[in-house]
């Protein structure tokens, strides 16, 4: 039988779909957006060239998940090493492009309700970014469907430290810190992604295997997609493909496969995690 398509995907876009399972569709993916210099690079361009081209890809992406009906997606926009290591000349671009990207984006994300959201040390940016940060956000504020999270000077270990100091500090105005029982539930609802269930894939692109400091407690058992991609090639095609990839993975939490379940009888069965 034939998935009906949902509106406004492409042909490509639609062949891809029709591979998927809705049902089993992750509930919040995140992105590493990467490639930006290198496919500029190879045009001889500079690198905010790359940068430039990397917004239509972050158009597509939002579109197209939101089209599907994916709840949660979350780019890694900026991080925090990104400030301190590149020229202020590329910084100073990256914050321009921002805003711009949000004063043009608003009410495309209107039409699509879809809810924007931050992650990451925001007091630490300009102020006229925080400021058309904020303006952003409160103009999405009301849409009911994707929530859409950039992560903005983000670093998860810094969002661990600001967790524990939090943790503390609520501790410190309820009775001190003799009362202070921390478990994994009490971290999670301390994190900046409070709001959001933990990532099923992480998404990077242009071939990179690595985690670069992103969502390091949330993507515990995330599924990781590498496609060699360049982000300002990436479309939504490609969140497709690496959707389809998703749903071919079995993912044990874990646990073991069905055909290996657990027997009393079989000592010598282990539980590996995975
Ligand atoms: C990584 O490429 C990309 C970035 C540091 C910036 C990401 C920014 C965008 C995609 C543009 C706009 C985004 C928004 C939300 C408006 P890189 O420069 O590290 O590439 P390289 O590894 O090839 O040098």
């Amino acid at each position: 039988m034939r998935l009906t398509v949902p509106a406004g995907l492409d042909r490509k876009e639609a062949e891809v779909y029709q591979r998927l399972d809705p049902a089993r569709l992750p509930k919040h993916i995140a992105i590493i957006m990467d490639g930006n210099g290198r496919w500029a690079r190879r045009r001889h361009l500079p690198r905010i060239a790359g940068h430039r081209a990397g917004v239509a890809s972050v158009r597509s992406t939002v579109e197209t998940a939101s089209r599907i009906g994916i709840p949660a997606l979350t780019l890694y926009a900026f991080s925090e090493e990104n400030w301190k290591k590149r020229p202020k000349s590329e910084v100073d671009f990256l914050m321009g492009l921002l805003c711009r990207y949000l004063k043009a984006e608003v009410p495309t994300l209107n039409n699509n309700n879809i809810r924007l959201e931050y992650i990451g040390r925001q007091h630490e940016l300009p102020p006229p970014v925080q400021e058309k940060m904020q303006w952003a956000r409160e103009a999405t504020a009301q849409n009911t469907g994707m929530i859409l999270t950039l992560a903005l000077n983000y670093s998860a270990r810094s969002e661990l430290v600001d967790a524990f100091r939090s943790m503390v500090d609520a501790a410190a105005r309820n009775g001190g810190l003799n009362h202070l029982k921390i478990d994994e539930d009490l971290v999670s609802r301390h994190l900046y992604t409070r709001q959001l269930p933990d990532p099923d894939l992480v998404v990077r692109t242009s071939g990179e295997m690595r985690l670069s400091n992103f969502l390091l407690w949330q993507l515990a058992y995330a599924e990781i997609y590498v496609t060699p991609t360049l982000w300002p090639e990436f479309r939504g095609v490609h969140l497709l493909e690496g959707i389809a990839e998703y749903q071919k993975r079995e993912r044990r939490y874990g646990g073991l496969t069905d055909g290996n379940s657990f027997q009393h009888s079989s000592p010598a069965l282990k539980t590996v995690r995975s």
